[in-house]
């Protein structure tokens, strides 16, 4: 229980790599605000979120959206935890979720960005300006607005630990996604930017850089794409949601109190030269 009597807010965590990581810091100890952009109480309109993001179309409303249920999973265990509907894009709905979760749960002592956006995908003639400064607003803006409104709490009481999940593809590039690959870049300079700043505070910022890992959405792509993923990373597969948590847990952790600024990749060896 090395996260015993902290207060941890995770976004984006309906499914996937956020659901994963927060269940793993609630059984880690830590009491857990699970928030997304979908919630299973509220049925969105599809059509509207659909102009936003295809990924976001496809699983409202479906048995994938498990922001409700992951925290009802995380109170059995003995922690607090809430679920609230959270769009990490909207900064006074970030501030006053953050207030919220202070006055329930406590005040947040480990935020995980985990929230983004990786369906905008097309060659750069086919992209177009709403799209990528849509990637930008989520996977980079969202995570700054998401400090920003926990970072007084952090700095107040002497300690944070803020852990932003960008991906092996900020340093690889991304084929095809140059909205994601800048913003996913782009939080690895948030990260170290403000691990400079949060050093002298008790706050360590720390990126965590996934390789292709298999979650809801990454398994609608298709097989034969799957495939070629597989046979291009050494390991020969693809990754689990369970294999990116337990860093994010150490990381969160007393022990990893002097780790800050840190990029560190998770790819079953993607990220290096593959022959
Ligand atoms: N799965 C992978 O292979 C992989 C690899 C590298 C990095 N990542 C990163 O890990 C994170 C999670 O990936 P995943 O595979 O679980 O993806 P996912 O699409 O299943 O999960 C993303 C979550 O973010 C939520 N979200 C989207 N826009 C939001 C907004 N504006 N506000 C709040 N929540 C919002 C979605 O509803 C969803 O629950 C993402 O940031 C992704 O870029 C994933």
């Amino acid at each position: 229980m090395t996260l015993s009597g902290k207060t941890a807010l995770v976004t984006g965590a309906s499914r996937g790599l956020g659901g994963a990581i927060a269940l793993a810091l609630g059984a880690a100890g830590a009491n857990v605000a699970v928030t997304d952009l979908l919630v299973e109480s509220e049925l969105p309109d599809k059509e509207q979120l659909g102009r936003y993001s295809v990924l976001a179309a496809h699983f409202a409303g479906s048995e994938n959206v498990r922001t409700v249920s992951t925290a009802a999973e995380i109170k059995t265990m003995g922690r607090k935890s809430l679920a609230m509907k959270m769009d990490v894009t909207n900064p006074d709905q970030v501030q006053m979720v953050v207030a919220e979760i202070a006055a329930e749960l406590g005040e947040v002592d480990i935020l995980v960005n985990n929230a983004g956006v990786m369906d905008n995908m097309a060659a750069l003639e086919h992209q177009n300006l709403t799209m990528f400064e849509r990637d930008l607003k989520v996977n980079l803006t969202g995570a700054f607005n998401c400090i920003q409104a926990v970072w007084p709490y952090m700095k107040k009481s002497g300690w944070g630990r803020i852990i932003n999940i960008s991906s092996f593809v900020a340093v690889s590039g991304a084929f095809a996604q140059p909205g994601y690959g800048a913003s996913k870049a782009g939080m690895i300079g948030l990260t170290r930017s403000l691990a400079l700043e949060g050093a002298g505070h008790g706050i360590t910022v720390n990126a965590v850089l996934p390789g292709f890992i298999e979650t809801e959405a990454v398994q609608l792509h298709d097989p034969k794409m799957l495939d070629r993923i597989r046979a291009r990373t050494p390991m020969k597969r693809l990754g689990k949601p369970k294999e990116i948590s337990p860093l994010v847990v150490f990381l969160a952790g007393e022990d990893a109190g002097f780790i800050t600024g840190a990029a560190i990749p998770v790819t079953g060896g993607a990220d290096m030269f593959v022959f």
